[in-house]
């Protein structure tokens, strides 16, 4: 049963069945062949015993001569008896062999030529008869020659049996030819299994070689090696993220315990107590924010999508955003103007999530007394928001890279707590949520970044 799991196997069946088939036809176009020319000869063999003596029997002239055809007949029946002679007569004297008691049937059609069944013989004789009808000379007989047809059915059964016998063994062979030659033939395979089993996350630069094999398998190979690739991409990825995930949850929990541990060093004022407690919880709250990001982030990666999405007015709910940032604006010294608007299907908290991460943005990266300019519009079934503020101008080269998570343009500046560079990634997971994109500009002293979200109804600015 296992057999026909493998390709060898199954491919070995194949070509015995197929062997199967031509050898039987040979067989029977054989068998066939040799029954006809075994019949002709058998003919041919009574045909020549009958008329050596019918040539006799139609020159009979005296009545004395029976006797000597008899002695004839006796001298032509040879020893074995595999022919044999008969002349049936009312008249005792014509009459030759015991007929009566020998012959069981006769079947003969129109023909001379027929077959007859004779007592003690399990194959019939192949006879031919001749009726001579009575005149002057001699009473009507009627002479029978008989050829025993057992030794050309002897033949037959022995020709049967070792055909028989070498299509049984040539399937056989077949089979195992087939079996060698598919296993020999897959051979390339099993070495490009042998090579995948080795592969491993560490070794992930390592490829299927795809030089010796041929044509059917490379493509195979090519493509398992592009899949490869794409995973490598992928885990040098994860890794990175993984490293970035540590290092941004390792300075707040370090500050945590360094705090902690000086808190303990020593008897401490309640009032003092209640600041290490309340500059942890900073150092809490802060790492909650990035763990709310990351799994924000893990679902949005996931592919999870709006819960719900109204049609409503971006500019209200960019107002709504600035509304909250209310405080922090005014320790900045900024000012935030907004331009146009713009109707699409949102989910409103995942919009103003985004809005205010471009706008804290802003704010941090704005001098004192700037004014942020949040610009709305729609166009090409889309409808964009975006933030621009004056600020020390992005190189050209990060641009593309802001909204990778972790990202910082420069991680040195960066202070504990405040920035973890999810922020602009939070924002490209909300404009995929809404099929829509992200983009980044950087030039004269102004840096503009934005989104924008599916807007498949008519436009509306
Ligand atoms: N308006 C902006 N002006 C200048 N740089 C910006 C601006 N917005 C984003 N950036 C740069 O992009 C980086 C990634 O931003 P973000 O993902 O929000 O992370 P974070 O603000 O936590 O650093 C920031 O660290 C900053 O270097
Ligand atoms: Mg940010």
């Amino acid at each position: 049963m296992n057999a026909f799991h493998s390709i060898a196997g199954r491919l070995a069946a194949l070509f015995a069945l197929a062997a199967l088939l031509v050898l039987s036809l040979l067989g029977v176009t054989l068998d066939r062949e040799l029954a006809s020319v075994l019949e002709r000869q058998q003919i041919e063999q009574l045909n020549t015993r009958f008329q050596d003596i019918d040539y006799v029997l139609k020159r009979l002239r005296e009545p004395e001569q029976w006797a000597r055809i008899h002695a004839k007949l006796d001298a032509v029946t040879p020893p074995d008896h595999n022919t044999q002679y008969w002349i049936l007569s009312d008249d005792a004297q014509i009459r030759y062999g015991n007929a009566l008691a020998e012959i069981v049937g006769i079947s003969q059609g129109t023909s001379s030529i027929g077959e007859l069944r004779v007592g003690g013989r399990t194959e019939p004789l192949l006879m031919r008869s001749a009726y001579f009808p009575a005149d002057e000379r001699h009473a009507s007989f009627r002479f029978i020659v008989g050829v025993d047809s057992e030794p050309y059915a002897r033949s037959r059964r022995a020709f049967r049996s070792v055909m028989v016998a070498s299509v049984s063994g040539g399937v056989l062979l077949v089979a195992l030819i087939g079996y060698l030659i598919t296993q020999w033939g897959l051979g390339p395979l099993q070495r490009l299994s042998r090579e995948a089993h080795t592969l491993s996350p560490s070794l992930l630069s390592q490829r299927l070689l795809t030089a010796q094999l041929p044509t059917e398998l490379s493509d195979l190979a090519e493509s398992f090696n592009g899949a490869l690739d794409r995973l490598e991409v992928a885990y040098q990825q994860l890794e990175s993220f993984n490293a970035d995930v540590t290092h941004e949850l390792r300075t707040p929990l370090t500050h945590l315990i360094g705090n902690t541990q000086v808190a303990l060093s020593r008897e401490r004022s309640v009032p003092q107590l209640v600041e290490v407690l309340q500059s942890n919880l900073e150092d809490l709250e802060g790492l909650r924010g990035i763990v709310n990001d990351m799994l924000f982030l893990a679902r949005a990666s996931l592919g999870e999508r709006p819960h719900e999405l109204l049609r409503c007015s971006l500019a209200a709910e960019v107002e709504k955003a600035i509304d909250f940032l209310d405080f922090l604006l005014e320790e900045a010294g900024v000012h935030v103007q907004v331009q146009g608007d713009a109707q699409a299907p949102i989910e409103s908290s995942l919009f103003r999530r985004a809005v205010t991460n471009l706008l804290d943005n802003a704010i941090h990266h704005s001098p004192p007394g700037a004014e942020i300019v949040v610009e709305l519009s729609a166009g090409d079934g889309q409808a964009r928001v975006s933030v621009a503020n004056p600020g020390p101008v992005i190189p050209a080269e990060h641009l593309g890279r802001l909204f990778d998570r972790f990202y910082k343009v420069d991680a040195a500046r960066t202070k504990n707590g405040e920035s973890h560079g999810l922020g602009l990634a939070i924002v490209k997971a909300v404009a995929a949520m809404h099929s829509g994109d992200v983009f980044a500009a950087s030039c004269d002293g102004v840096t503009t970044v934005g989104f924008s979200v599916l807007n498949d109804a008519k436009d509306s600015a």
